[in-house]
């Protein structure tokens, strides 16, 4: 088979795993030609290719980024843009195109397999561990570390300074970044976009644990964490152009609110884009290259309009429907139950 492979949306620590996997599993088992799409759909559009080979992705599987580039945006958002891509797919001789994306690339998949009838497969990819059918997403266990090593630093300094540290991590609409590195560092509050938060019982925990002699303290905020309603005003998010709205900035705010209203020297720490670079962990390794695995089999099946799924110790295929349009929310056993017991 001559098959297709783009990388959309951010990019997330594991995707050149997952490709590699494709192309050893494609080339030497099934014996496909695998061509990489640059730049997402606009590489699609364009023709914009490169072949992928057991040769050219060697050393590729503990690095960062991804070979093919990634993009938002979507064939979607332009008159000429699907048969742009339908006009690629017949004229390269393509059985298939692996998407291998958040809720936007996948969004995108669904509507061109269920409205276009494009032979497309999803692998579903994203730190925030937000997507719907999988029980994970490769890339995430990799941000909690990096949240969570940043946390341990953070500790030895708030606790020489008697200081407050307020640590906001990625997670637009879920805060699963936030409540497993809260968990792991020892946060002593953690906030979540789930539950809105009065920012009158943060202060008022972080000074409790004051009065019982702790005097550092440290919060973990998710940027897509809000405070409730009449709590204190954030004012405005700005939207990007794809109508995302751009966040990091919570975290600052935060330390402000905390500083101002107990006293104690707060300081904010943004860790941004940090959680997304450099070597994917072991554990993301692993499932990246299952999913790779399970991708080009689900191309051979003929499981068009499917993606991979994580679930249990294997790995599934679910319907790109169920994904979509949807959120993966933190299981409320883990924040309530678990991570709440720890909190000032
Ligand atoms: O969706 C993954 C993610 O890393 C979010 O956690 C974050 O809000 C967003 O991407 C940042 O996107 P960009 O790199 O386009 O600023």
């Amino acid at each position: 088979m001559r098959v297709g492979v783009l990388t959309g949306g951010g990019d997330c620590p594991g995707l050149n795993a997952v490709i590699r996997a494709i192309v050893r599993k494609g080339e030497r088992s099934w014996g496909d030609e695998i061509v990489g799409f640059l730049d997402a759909w606009d590489g699609v559009r364009e023709r914009r290719t490169i072949p992928l080979t057991v040769e050219s992705m060697r050393g590729s599987l503990p690095k960062g980024g991804t070979v093919l580039g990634t993009r938002r945006g979507s064939p979607f958002d332009d008159p000429d843009g699907v048969s742009e891509v339908r006009a690629t797919v017949d004229d390269m001789g393509l059985d298939g195109i692996i998407v291998i994306g958040g809720n936007g690339s996948l969004s995108v998949a669904c509507k061109l397999h269920d409205e276009h009838d494009l032979p497309v497969v999803g692998v579903p990819k994203t730190i925030d561990n937000d997507i719907v059918g999988t029980e994970m997403t490769f890339g995430f266990n990799t941000a909690v570390q990096i949240a969570t090593d940043a946390i341990d630093r953070l500790h030895t300094t708030a606790e020489s300074h008697d200081r407050v540290m307020v640590v906001e991590v990625m997670g637009r609409h879920s805060g699963w970044i936030a409540t497993q590195a809260g968990i792991a560092g020892g946060a002593a509050v953690v906030l979540i976009p789930e539950q809105p938060f009065d920012i009158d019982e943060v202060c008022a925990r972080i000074v409790r644990r004051h009065e019982r002699g702790r005097y550092a303290s440290i919060v973990v905020v998710a940027e897509g964490a809000l405070p409730k309603e009449g709590s204190f005003d954030i004012g405005r998010r700005e939207v990007d152009r794809f109508g995302h709205v751009r966040f990091g900035g919570i975290g600052y705010l935060v330390a402000e609110e905390i500083g101002r209203r107990t006293g104690f020297e707060t300081r904010p720490v943004l860790l941004g884009h940090v959680q997304r670079g450099g070597t994917p962990t072991a554990f993301d390794r692993v499932l990246s290259t299952q999913f790779g695995v399970a991708a080009i089999d689900a191309v051979h099946a003929g499981a068009w309009g499917q993606m991979v799924v994580a679930r249990g110790p294997g790995v599934e295929l679910a319907s790109l429907e169920e994904a979509v349009g949807r959120t993966r929310y933190v299981d409320m056993s883990l924040y309530e139950g678990v991570a709440q017991i720890f909190f000032a």
